[in-house]
């Protein structure tokens, strides 16, 4: 018999992930007894239908039960079991980032109400340990950037389109059909998931709490092929980045498609691996590479957090930065299709403009407030890409290019 005995909600790709991670170790004194489900029709061969049940209840009311694990694609539904079982004082492993991002101050709140740990390595950057490292490791480093590719269905469906000339819809389906894409795959493609992970990073490397819905996202969906052509002709590459920058006590948050030259680390992370760059002022600039979605990589992080259960342990929470949010300017590529759809007034500096018959772009410098006004008006008739580099803007303005 052993120690710790887990009730699993959700059995879909992490899920399964965490079962054969877990059945395939032999060094962990856990074993799974339950796993609350959906619907009763699926196959769930070869594991015996005993083991599945639909009742929350017969999880969160088996006194059996140490800790829950909450792998299922429903973020309400996964906050009112984390809820629950941290009320009843059952520790949880969730891999939900949505969940964990839009609760975040009430889920540190029951944490430490009920004196019972949540840990959610899984829910930001896959089989990549980001958070246990800013708990742990950079709790000592004053952190001044973290930055990265945080999303790997987009950096697949990016990697398939630059390297494999495929068509959007194509290079979706196959990150769908690999596991990689959410059930709604708006949430990726949109830059959703990557911003509910850089909430969550935000809250450990800085401390303080910054809900989703504060944070600006633009996703991969209105890349063009003039984008990729214009990318392409510079010998850069478009990677939909999550970036958190602080100078002094201002701190600037976005997700966003952005021009990435050679020298970046992040140019050379290719299909559904996942890039963290944290800048801070003792270590400068360190790179996490790995894969960040997917069955067995994700399962693992799950593992991992089940693992440190078993030792006690729980995240800090370090006390909050005095950051104040900033919308400062930066230098972007906006491409339209008719330029009287955008109020070029907006800009404080253009520095590059293209006019043709069916798509022109400019590029220049805007304050982020303006941007999102030029957004919403021109909908999916535009397209922007950021040009910021490693340590500063690539000057995409500065090189030459032809209209032949
Ligand atoms: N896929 C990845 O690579 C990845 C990576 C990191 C984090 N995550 C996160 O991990 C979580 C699970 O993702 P997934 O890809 O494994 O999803 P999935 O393959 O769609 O599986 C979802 C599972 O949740 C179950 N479920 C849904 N609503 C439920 C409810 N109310 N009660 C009980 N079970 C319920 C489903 O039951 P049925 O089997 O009966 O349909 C299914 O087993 C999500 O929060 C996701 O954001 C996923």
């Amino acid at each position: 018999m052993s120690k710790y005995k887990i009730g699993l909600f959700g059995f879909g790709c992490v899920g399964k992930g965490l079962y054969e991670t877990l059945t395939t170790n032999n060094d962990l004194d856990a074993e799974i007894v339950k796993i609350c489900v959906k619907n009763r029709d699926k196959d769930r061969s070869p594991i015996s239908k005993d083991k599945f049940i639909y009742d929350p209840e017969e999880i969160l009311n088996d006194e059996n039960i140490n800790i829950v694990v909450e792998l299922i694609d429903d973020a309400k539904a996964a906050f009112d079991i984390v809820k629950k079982s941290l009320e009843k004082g059952k520790a949880v492993v969730s891999a939900n980032k949505k969940m964990v991002a839009e609760n975040l101050p009430e889920l540190i709140e029951l944490q430490q109400k009920y004196n019972t740990p949540l840990l959610y390595e899984g829910a930001v950057c896959g089989s990549i340990p980001v958070i246990r490292n800013l708990n742990d490791y950079y709790a000592s480093e004053q952190i001044t950037e973290v930055k990265g590719i945080f999303n790997g269905s987009s950096n697949y469906i990016l990697t398939k389109l630059f390297q494999e000339g495929q068509s959007y819809a194509e290079a979706l389906k196959e990150a769908q059909d690999n596991g990689f894409a959410e059930t709604d795959p708006t949430l990726d493609v949109g830059g959703f998931d990557p911003k509910f992970k850089l909430s969550i990073v935000i809250q450990h490397a800085f401390g303080i709490a910054v809900h989703p819905e504060n944070i600006f996202n633009w996703g991969i969906q209105n890349i063009s092929d003039q984008d990729i052509e214009f990318a392409k002709e510079r010998d850069l590459k478009i990677k939909l980045v999550a970036k958190a920058s602080t100078i002094d006590d201002q701190i600037s948050l976005l997700v966003a498609p952005h021009y990435i030259d050679s020298d970046n680390p992040l140019y050379h992370v290719e299909n559904e691996f996942n890039c963290v760059l944290i800048n801070g002022k003792y270590a400068s600039e360190q790179t996490l590479i790995g894969k960040g979605a997917g069955s067995l990589p994700t399962g693992l992080a799950v593992l991992a957090d089940v693992a440190s259960l078993t030792k006690d342990y729980s995240y800090n929470y370090n006390e909050s930065r005095p950051l104040t949010i900033t919308e400062g300017a930066s230098e972007v590529y906006l491409r339209f299709d008719d330029v009287n759809d955008i109020d070029l007034s907006l800009f404080e500096s253009i520095s590059e403009k293209f006019i043709g018959q069916k798509h022109g772009y400019l590029i220049g410098k805007i304050e982020l407030s303006d941007l999102k006004n030029i957004l919403k008006e021109a909908d999916h008739k535009v397209n922007v890409v950021f040009t910021s580099g490693k340590d500063a803007e690539i000057e995409v303005s500065k090189l030459t290019y032809s209209y032949a």
